[in-house]
């Protein structure tokens, strides 16, 4: 599904909001090309810079709750969050590795709940944590 900006998709954080537009940009591409009539095994190497620019934007966000010191305990749920979706992608590449036809389009539609879910869920909690520390 093709993701429109919400205004609740902004959690009050630059650096972080920049990063989840760029997110939902790449999705938006990534979107138009993946159908039920792409390769499987094509789809990973599309996915490769989405991936690594996840990876990097999780790390952002556990940086920062690290520098503006937040409380560990109210942050388990988030990097769990974070846990659990690289090991579903993890099963996806393996899914793709072995031609799974169905894989493309279960992985963007995956993709594309856990993101908007994630940023309206625990990343707008974090945006408020960090709000409160003075970040913006
Ligand atoms: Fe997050």
């Amino acid at each position: 599904m093709w993701i429109e900006w919400q205004p609740q998709f902004d959690i009050g954080v630059t650096r972080v909001d920049e990063q989840h537009r760029q997110l939902v940009a790449m999705l938006n591409s990534l979107y138009q090309i993946i159908g039920p009539e792409i390769e499987p095994s094509a789809v990973w190497q599309l996915f490769g810079s989405f991936n690594r620019y996840a990876d990097t934007h999780f790390r952002l966000e556990e940086r920062l709750a690290k520098e503006y010191g937040l409380d560990p305990s109210k942050l388990q749920q988030h990097w769990a969050e974070h846990e659990s979706y690289r090991l579903r992608m993890r099963g996806f590449a393996r899914a793709l590795e072995n031609n799974d036809p169905h894989a493309p389009v279960q992985m963007m539609s995956f993709l594309y709940n856990w993101w908007v879910g994630h940023i309206c869920g625990v990343d707008r909690a974090l945006g408020r944590q960090l709000g409160e520390k003075g970040a913006h």
